[in-house]
């Protein structure tokens, strides 16, 4: 037995205002469309899927041409005459035919594979099926700003969809509607089939109004109990990077020590290849990490005799550059600078205010703090300096 899909796809969005039509436009890294098609084509359950798309749309209609499993059907006057259009569509596929249909709205891309399931389930005792919320807050009637009365909430719903029908009784009910029908519910019921409600899902929102993307987007970027979806979302919005950083350098002769990019008058310096900045190298190594992407040592052959002295800032920049390069931004930073002396408390601030320039970050995302380790260890013996890092980047 097939259960076949229709999406409505051919509306235009006036309510949402703004150009492109509602379901064409970006959400969460891809278009509204392709989240709601994807989660039918994802559904085992779900057999033929019929696109309902408007004439206006045809250059758009291509990139679903010969689809395996889609097939595309033209927009109607309303959404009673674009289902119509879908619903013939499925019926002139070759073979049996579907023996039931889920009717959904494109514009409602939060759809969770679990509401599918219930209304399939649901067909199995009804004729038709849908999801209703019901209603929880208070109703008014109003007009000019003013409410002008109010109605008892008990017993009312408000409708989602996948709607879910016995494929040929929807069909002869749309054949046999006179039209400005809101929903297939109504025309159902108009040709006397009963209509099992199963409960809604809050999140399922039809994105009707501008703000509405947002809300979407939220509620595609949530990982919780988004099964099935969750891969996808970890790809996008949810993905995260921690990486980590650690470096020592020795001491040696020298009136000063450069840490996090600043210059520390001390008795002694540190040696290195480089300006032996220990705090930056860890902290570039840990953005490196976040990235696995090796460390310092790889991308700056410590053999290559152009580093020699180098500022330490340009490897920094070009661990930042490479975040970037792949999309991510820097969430923050935390450095802890491991040596009895030179006290680092005096020029903390400093640390933080070239290290936050040079990443391009506000200062509150970078931190930079020290300890002694009381004596103990090579630091202790203040034979160098060691640093820690940790680097966290998001996804932009
Ligand atoms: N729809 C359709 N054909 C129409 C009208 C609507 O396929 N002639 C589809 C829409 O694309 C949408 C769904 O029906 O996926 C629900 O309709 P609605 O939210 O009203 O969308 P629009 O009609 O596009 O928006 P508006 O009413 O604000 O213009
Ligand atoms: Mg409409």
């Amino acid at each position: 037995m097939t259960i076949a899909a229709l999406i409505v796809a051919a509306g235009r969005g006036r309510r949402a205002g703004g150009g492109l039509a509602k379901q064409w436009r970006p959400l969460a890294g891809r278009r509204v469309i392709d989240w709601t098609l994807q989660v039918f084509r994802d559904h085992p359950a779900i057999g033929p899927i019929a696109l309902v798309l408007a004439e206006a749309d045809r250059p758009a209609w291509a990139a679903f041409a010969g689809q395996p499993g889609l097939v595309l059907a033209p927009g109607g006057e309303d959404r009673a005459g674009s289902v119509r259009n879908g619903l013939a569509a499925l019926a002139a596929l070759p073979g049996p035919g579907p023996r039931r249909v889920l009717i959904h709205d494109a514009a409602r891309p939060c759809l969770r594979p679990a509401l599918i399931d219930a209304v399939i389930a649901a067909l199995e005792a009804a004729p038709a099926a849908a999801p209703g919320l019901a209603v929880t807050d208070a109703l008014w009637t109003g007009a000019e700003g003013r409410v002008t009365g109010t109605r008892d909430r008990a017993g009312l719903y408000a409708a989602q969809t996948p709607q879910g029908f016995d494929f040929a009784a929807i069909r002869a009910a749309h054949a046999g509607h006179p039209g400005g029908a809101a929903d297939d519910v109504e025309v159902a019921r108009a040709a006397g089939l009963g209509v099992a409600i199963v409960p809604g899902d809050p999140d399922n929102i039809k994105i009707t109004r501008q703000e509405d993307f947002a809300r979407a987007e939220r509620i595609l970027g949530g990982v919780a109990d988004h099964s099935g979806r969750a891969e996808r979302n970890l790809g996008k919005a949810m993905d995260i990077r921690l990486g980590n950083g650690f470096d020592v350098h020795r001491f040696g002769p020298g009136d000063h020590v450069t840490l996090c990019g600043v210059a520390v008058p001390h008795d002694r310096g540190l040696q290195g290849h480089s300006d032996a900045d220990v705090g930056m190298h860890a902290v570039t190594d840990a953005i490196y990490g976040a990235l696995a992407a090796g460390d310092i040592g790889r991308h700056f052959p410590p053999s290559d005799p152009q580093w020699k002295g180098a500022d330490s800032a340009v490897f920094l920049r070009h661990a930042a550059g490479l975040a970037a390069d792949r999309g991510y931004a820097i969430a923050n930073i935390d450095c802890t600078l491991i040596c009895e002396r030179p006290k680092i408390g005096p020029h903390a601030a400093a640390m933080t205010a070239r290290m936050a320039a040079i990443l391009g970050l506000d200062p509150g995302r970078v931190s930079i703090k020290a300890t002694t380790s009381e004596r103990l260890g090579f630091t202790g013996r203040g034979e160098g300096i060691a640093a820690m890092a940790t680097a966290a980047l998001v996804a932009a």
